[in-house]
């Protein structure tokens, strides 16, 4: 007995535990999901019921003791947060998946406790913090973290406890700026090395070459420097080599020629210079990305044997001589980009012999010969480009009518004859670019049948004839550009349906009859070109409808009166060299003679003219009876009738308000009024504006400028409906107005209280504080939503007019609300178009359409939004004496946008480097906004889209592309389960 007991003690024992350990499972399993919801379909969780066995529940798997060692919820469409001390109470867990959810939440240091695992997935997922040290996972072979949220310094040091370890991925994550970590040096196992987007910098160790079995490196968008080791040669075994935008300098190492079992190699935007001859034996390469370099010398000749290759970017280095005859021809080739390089030489005919090849990009060489002819069977091309090059002869027939191609783009070549009518088939096609070439004969009438064209530019060529009649049924044109051809005949009368136009020029032609009337009707028209033909006729006044930036009819045969409305400043020069032409008002034209309907018209004219002006004095006058009143009577506000309108339950009183509009409670003086700050009995405060005979005092303010002239009594109207409109607006990002309290000469409006002041303050004055980058985000979208409402949300559109940053108030959050409703202007629906004729706003804000028309839209506003926007990135203001001769912030800024580095160079200093990056993504937004051409503005509704998709985290390694035409890279985010390490 005395031997045996011992040993019944050990089995009573172990079955105890066992059974413990096995409820203790359930007991946690169960646990899990009250703090994880799914919501896929099937739901997993569905199947984790306390009268299962865990072993059969969905993502669970145990070993034969029915103990659980794996614990899968990859891909659930999981929210919430995971508790890893119930996890890791888990004493058999080898591996635990949870990558591709929205887990949130901190990973707790108790991951610590997880000792078994060999698998830790975590990654694409939106957790928050720093990830913790974990030295106990010695058994660990697989962690990936890739895109998790984590930031903070990663604990390098905890990898040395894990030798097995065999893939690494801990790449988009904003971790803290640190050199590439020596521990990984030391993980001899590890084929898989996953350290994109996650702020390494300094070198790339020599020491790399000891990781022999690695397939896949990939140290994108870092802020690596130096040369590439020559130690990287010893990396037989590469498939994948990812270093794209980085800083690195020098030649390709002697070495790199080892690596032949490369199949994708991507060193882009870097800084390498020396030629490509290292890479000349690379046979087995599929994917060869070096675009934005300062490479040199030729194309090696062997790359024309490359089996494997389907694609091949180059572009803006400078490379020199041919492109190998044979190049892409054996494998499913897909794109070439060489753009802007020196090459010489054809372009090479086979690239489409497997009839998948989609982009042919050689802008910008010197390349010479023929489009070959294969590529007229390419049915798969989408982009063609080879513009700005030396190329000669007829372009292949059947090039034009590819199904599937979107942009044609042979500009500033040699190229000869003509387009054909088979381009009828180019359902596709949205862009055709031809000009400055030779091409002549006519455009055919089929190119009417390319229904998605957007722009045709066919101008500096020798083409004749008519141009297509039936250009109206292309219902998405938006630029037509054939000037400086020789077409002749009529300009088509169908043009006047092409609804989408926004940009016209037919000027140097021989087109001859009348313009047509219809074309005053196009809606979006902007610019119209028609100099320098043989027109005749008169000047149609539906053309006044338009809102032009340019109207050019000079040196034509026009004959008649020029239209009143067309008779303005912005239109000067417009109607020159067309003897025929009279105006009663330009005083450099011939003086219409007598007509009978005319004189009539003029005499009401001068009545209404004269009219208007007597009221005018009338005006003036009695404003400034009632300004000396006011200064006499000095402040007296009481003693006049009060009409009260609110518009939200008020808790104060109008005496309350009247009371506190005294000198010491001044806070700023407006365009419109004064501003008081006023605190009630209870506490709250409130911003009242104060403005003296609004009406009268804002028409001395918009006479010098408008042509616009009115009565007090329709001004005073005009207010009362402006305010009644603004007072129903209800938007968290637009300040809100309680109430308007008028009387005869003055009125009060009662908004809310802003504590923190105006943005221009926080940006730009004494009172400037540190406005991180987030804030300046939120503050960016939120103003951007309020203008949206204003725009679109509100019965009518609301135009602003003054938009600008002294105008967005912030909130204690440092929230924005758009205020200062001083000059917005509430559209007309059918009034005119939706545009207004008073110019008004602050310089430095102020769209450039002021100067071309009187006539603006909200397109105005978003132009202002813009410089707004540039004020948030930059934190300089609209105008400042450092800009010299760019005048302005709008083209200071399009002045530096030549390289990355001074696009970088413009952003405020104060922004930190990690978010330097997504402030370039809001100064694109800010570029956008501030177009020279209204139509080209984006509305409120995109500009908020816009900067949404620009979130900070949000889109992690897209880089803003210099020329939106070359071809543009964004990183994939690794599937770390689509590629499995070989072991
Ligand atoms: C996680 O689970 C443990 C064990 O059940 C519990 O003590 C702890 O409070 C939980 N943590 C959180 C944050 O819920
Ligand atoms: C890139 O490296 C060069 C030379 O080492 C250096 O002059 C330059 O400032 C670096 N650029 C960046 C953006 O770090």
């Amino acid at each position: 007995m005395s031997e045996t007991t011992p040993f019944l003690f050990l089995v009573l024992s172990l079955l105890t535990a066992a059974v413990s350990s096995g409820s203790g499972e359930l007991d946690i399993l169960l646990a899990l999901p009250q703090t994880i919801q799914s919501s896929a379909t099937p739901n997993p969780f569905s199947s984790w019921i306390p009268a299962a066995s865990p072993c059969n529940f969905v993502g669970i798997k145990c070993d034969q003791n029915g103990s659980v060692t794996e614990l899968d919820l990859s891909r659930q469409w999981l929210v919430g947060t995971v508790n890893f001390t119930l996890v890791c109470a888990l004493p058999s867990l080898e591996k635990l998946a949870l990558g591709f959810n929205s887990l949130g939440g901190n990973v707790l240091a108790d991951l610590d406790r997880c000792s078994k695992l060999r698998y830790l997935d975590l990654g694409n997922n939106r957790f928050s913090g720093s990830f913790p040290e974990i030295p106990s996972l010695v058994e660990l072979q697989y962690l990936y973290l890739n895109k998790s949220g984590l930031s903070g310094a990663f604990p390098w040091g905890s990898l040395r406890s894990m030798p097995n370890l065999v893939a690494l991925s801990v790449g988009d994550n904003r971790f803290e700026p640190s050199p590439f970590p020596l521990e990984v040096l030391d993980l001899l196992d590890l084929n898989w090395l996953y350290m994109t987007n996650c702020s390494i910098q300094g070198k790339i160790p020599p020491g790399i070459g000891r990781l022999t079995k690695l397939i896949n490196l990939e140290l994108s968008v870092n802020n690596i420097s130096g040369e590439i080791p020559n130690e990287i040669g010893n990396l037989m075994n590469l498939w994948q080599l990812e270093l794209y935008r980085n800083n690195l300098t020098g030649r390709f190492p002697p070495g790199m020629r080892n690596l032949i079992k490369l199949e994708k190699f991507d060193a882009s935007r870097n800084n390498l210079q020396g030629d490509l001859s290292e890479l000349s034996n690379l046979t087995n390469l599929v994917t060869l990305q070096l675009f934005v370099n300062n490479l040199s010398g030729g194309i090696p000749p062997e790359f024309g044997n490359f089996q494997k290759l389907v694609n091949l970017s180059l572009y803006t280095n400078q490379l020199t001589g041919p492109l190998p005859e044979m190049l892409g021809s054996w494998a499913e080739f897909n794109y070439i980009d060489v753009s802007e390089n020196f090459l010489t030489g054809r372009i090479p005919p086979n690239m489409c012999n497997r009839g998948k090849m989609k982009e042919l990009l050689v802008l910008q060489n010197n390349l010479s010969g023929e489009i070959p002819a294969t590529y007229t069977n390419c049915s798969t091309l989408t982009r063609f480009r080879v513009s700005n090059n030396s190329l000669t002869g007829v372009v292949p027939p059947g090039l034009w009518g590819l199904p599937n191609v979107n942009i044609i783009d042979l500009e500033m070549n040699k190229f000869e004859g003509g387009v054909t009518s088979d381009i009828q088939n180019a359902k596709a096609l949205g862009q055709l670019f031809l000009a400055n070439n030779k091409f002549s004969g006519d455009l055919p009438e089929e190119i009417s049948k390319a229904e998605s064209l957007v722009a045709i530019h066919v101008s500096n060529n020798g083409f004749t004839g008519r141009l297509p009649q039936s250009i109206g049924e292309l219902k998405k044109l938006s630029s037509l550009h054939v000037e400086n051809n020789m077409f002749s005949g009529l300009i088509p009368e169908s043009l006047g349906s092409c609804d989408s136009i926004s940009d016209v020029n037919m000027a140097n032609n021989s087109l001859s009859g009348e313009i047509p009337a219809s074309l005053g009707s196009l809606p979006v028209l902007n610019s119209l070109n028609l100099s320098d033909n043989l027109i005749s006729g008169s000047i149609p006044s539906s053309l006044s409808l338009l809102r032009l930036s340019l109207l050019d009819l000079s040196n034509n045969r026009l004959t008649g009166q020029i239209p009143e409305s067309l008779s303005i400043q912005a239109y000067n020069g417009s109607f020159a060299g067309n003897p025929g032409l009279c105006s009663y008002t330009i005083s450099s034209f011939r003086q219409c003679s007598y007509h009978p309907g005319m004189s009539k018209d003029i005499h009401m004219l001068i009545v209404c003219f004269s009219l208007l002006a007597v009221l005018l004095c009338l005006c003036l006058g009695f404003c400034f009876y009632i300004n000396k009143r006011e200064k006499k009577r000095g402040r007296s506000l009481k003693e006049d009738l009060w009409d009260v309108k609110s518009f939200r339950v008020l808790s104060f009183t109008e005496d309350e308000i009247l009371e506190s509009i005294k000198p010491e409670n001044l806070i700023g003086r407006g365009a419109s009024g004064n501003v008081y700050r006023v605190v009630l009995a209870n506490g709250k405060e409130l911003a009242v504006k104060h403005i003296w005979n609004t009406d009268c005092n804002n028409q001395k303010k918009a006479r010098a400028t408008t042509p616009i002239l009115g009565t007090c009594e329709k001004r005073s109207r005009e207010f009362e409906a402006e305010v009644e409109t603004l007072s129903s607006i209800r938007h968290v990002n637009v300040v809100k107005l309680y109430c308007s309290i008028t009387s005869d000469d003055s009125s009060l409006l009662v908004y809310e209280y802003l504590p923190n002041g105006s943005l221009w303050d926080r940006l730009h004055t004494s009172r400037k504080v540190e406005l991180d980058w987030e804030t300046r985000y939120d503050i960016a979208v939120g103003a951007a939503k309020g203008l949206e409402y204003l725009h679109h949300g509100c019965e009518k559109p609301v135009l602003h007019r003054d938009v600008k940053s002294s105008n967005i108030l912030l909130d204690e959050f440092m929230k924005p609300r758009i205020a200062d409703f001083g000059l917005a202007k509430i559209l007309q629906v059918n009034g005119g178009k939706d545009s207004t004729h008073i110019i008004a706003g602050t310089h430095g804000y102020i769209a450039p359409e002021y100067g071309y028309t009187y006539k603006v839209n909200e397109k105005s506003d978003v132009y202002s939004f813009g410089v707004v926007l540039m004020e948030l990135v930059t934190g300089k203001r609209p105008i400042e004496a450092e800009f010299g001769d760019y005048k302005d912030i709008v083209s200071w800024v399009s002045g530096k946008l030549k390289t990355r580095e001074s696009v970088l160079s413009m952003v405020d200093l104060r922004i930190p480097e990690a978010f330097k990056d997504d402030a370039i993504k809001v100064l694109r937004v800010a570029i956008l906004c501030t177009a020279t051409l209204p139509n080209l503005r984006p509305a409120m509704r995109s500009v908020v889209h816009m900067l949404e998709e620009a979130e900070p985290c949000k889109i992690v390694g897209i880089i803003i592309e210099e020329d939106e035409n070359v071809k543009s890279k964004a990183i994939q985010p690794v599937d770390a389960a689509k590629v499995k390490p070989e072991s």
